[in-house]
């Protein structure tokens, strides 16, 4: 009985549903044809929109290439050259920002075939700045892509794709290009320094002597082509997937290998780091027969500081042979010496890095009062003012010529590290500070 009644109410729905269809199926009908012409009003307008962008960008790109050529060709032109070089620089930025790929890689030609782009030319236009997103330049058979020397250093752009190109000494210095493809080119002693390639991706070029110093490469790839004698210092390679020659060129019937000094492998680790002295004139002996150095200034006014032969001050200790000579400075003043760590900086901001400062102190006619003290600044930048991070550390009772150093982490972010010697006396008039032998070896945490 029940289920009788249930099939009898279930008919009657459908009934109902279909009594109402002729008005339903109108009902989406007319939704479904308005969508539509809502669509292809929309369609319409935006091809309306895309050909007036089009017209627009071939109206822009025009202007640009008459003004260029009346520019070039004008009698100003060579007579104001760096003004002539800024307008174009100017002209050309805001142009490219208003194009599509195509015509950029159009003006880029331009300006290449005009001799504005190339490295080796002392008159060219810097292009730093300037967006060369969609950037194509492909080889065909009914075009070639001859770009050598080609100068793009600061540029920025995604999408970019260079294929069967000349790149011979291209310089790329400082670009923001991640994910760029460089397919089948010849990139010979191309320089890429501290530029973005993130996502890059080089299948089979000529990369014989390429520079990546600095580059960021994490999630890149390097293959197949000629992978010799190139340069990664402080390359970062992280999670990158990069043939086995580059790292093995030697086992691969190469001839030269590459650099990795200071630079992060895909896994993650570092190997050889850089062990050299960072300190420039650190061991006074090899100038002896100068009575100055440069490289040592007083920190009251940046005046050079003395170089002195140890006769004349008498040093009872003679275990220190190496030094016939010392640096001299005065009491109650600071001497200073900045060092760059640029290329360290993956180290650095990894939280790796760790330097060694190890100076002979000793002050003439010392009284246990005397005091000498070593700092270590941290600067972000040359110049900046930022005195917060630092390690200071004294020493007082300096009875002879004494080694001291100093062990700790470089905190992340640190560019220079600016090195100053005090000495503070207390004593009669006769007395002064000198030091030698100052070294400074940055190293790998391996706490
Ligand atoms: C152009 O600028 C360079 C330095 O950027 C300068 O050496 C040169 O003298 C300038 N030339 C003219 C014509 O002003
Ligand atoms: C571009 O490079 C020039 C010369 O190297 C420099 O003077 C200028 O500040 C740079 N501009 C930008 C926006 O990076
Ligand atoms: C690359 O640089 C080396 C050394 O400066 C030079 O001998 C060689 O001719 C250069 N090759 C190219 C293709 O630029
Ligand atoms: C490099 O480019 C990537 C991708 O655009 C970006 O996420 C990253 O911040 C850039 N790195 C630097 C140091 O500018
Ligand atoms: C990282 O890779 C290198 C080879 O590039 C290898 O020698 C090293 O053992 C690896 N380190 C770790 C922690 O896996
Ligand atoms: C100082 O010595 C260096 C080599 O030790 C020598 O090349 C230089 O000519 C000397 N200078 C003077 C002024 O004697
Ligand atoms: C330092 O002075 C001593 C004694 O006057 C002299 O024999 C020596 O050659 C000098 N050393 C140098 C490096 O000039
Ligand atoms: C720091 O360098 C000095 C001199 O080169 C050396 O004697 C000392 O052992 C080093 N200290 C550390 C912790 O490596
Ligand atoms: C200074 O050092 C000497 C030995 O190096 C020591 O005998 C003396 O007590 C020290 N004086 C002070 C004030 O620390």
């Amino acid at each position: 009985m029940e289920k009788r009644k249930k099939l009898s109410k279930r008919l009657n729905i459908i009934k109902l549903l279909l009594a109402a269809l002729p008005t339903v199926a109108f009902g989406v009908f007319t939704i479904v044809f308005t969508l539509q012409q809502d669509a292809s009003a929309k369609a319409t307008r935006e091809q309306d929109q895309q050909q007036a962008d089009e017209t627009n960008r071939r109206l822009i790109f025009k202007e640009y290439i008459d003004d260029m050529t009346d520019l070039l060709l004008s009698k100003r032109y060579d007579t104001n050259i760096n003004e002539s070089l800024l307008h174009i620089r100017v002209q050309t930025l805001t142009v490219l920002r208003n194009l599509d790929g195509a015509r950029k890689s159009d003006v880029i030609r331009f300006l290449y075939e005009s001799h504005l782009i190339h490295s080796n030319q002392p008159i060219k236009v810097h292009l730093n700045g300037s967006d060369l997103t969609g950037l194509k330049f492909i080889k065909s058979s009914a075009e070639s892509c001859d770009l050598t020397d080609i100068y793009l250093p600061g540029v920025y752009g995604e999408n970019i794709l260079f294929e069967g190109c000349l790149l011979d000494r291209a310089v790329f210095d400082h670009a923001e290009m991640c994910g760029t493809v460089f397919q089948s080119c010849s990139l010979v002693n191309s320089t890429f320094l501290e530029t973005n390639l993130t996502k890059a991706h080089f299948q089979d070029n000529q990369l014989f002597a390429a520079k990546f110093n600095g580059a960021l490469l994490s999630h890149s790839s390097i293959k197949g082509g000629v992978l010799q004698g190139m340069d990664f210092t402080n390359a970062d390679l992280y999670q990158s997937d990069i043939d086995h020659e580059v790292f093995y060129p030697l086992a691969h019937g190469g001839l030269i290998a590459n650099i990795f000094i200071n630079a992060r492998h895909p896994n993650g680790s570092f190997f050889a780091i850089d062990t050299n002295d960072l300190i420039v004139d650190g061991q006074a002996q090899t100038k002896c027969n100068q009575s100055r150095t440069l490289s040592w200034l007083n920190a009251l006014n940046d005046n050079p500081i003395e170089i002195i032969n140890r006769s004349q001050i008498d040093l009872q200790d003679t275990s220190i042979v190496e030094s016939d000579c010392v640096f001299r400075f005065d009491q109650n003043t600071f001497v200073y010496q900045a060092i760059l760590l640029q290329s360290f900086s993956l180290l650095v901001d990894q939280k790796q890095a760790l330097f060694n400062f190890s100076v002979l102190i000793g002050t003439k006619n010392p009284t246990v009062e005397d005091e000498i003290s070593i700092s270590m600044l941290f600067r972000q930048a040359e110049g900046s003012f930022d005195y917060k991070q630092r390690v200071i550390r004294s020493f007082k009772n300096i009875s002879s010529f004494q080694l001291y150093s100093i062990v700790d982490a470089i905190p992340p972010k640190t560019a220079f590290l600016l090195i100053s010697l005090g000495c503070k006396t207390v004593g009669s008039k006769d007395q002064w500070c000198f030091f030698d032998q100052a070294k400074l070896f940055v190293s790998k945490n391996t706490s």
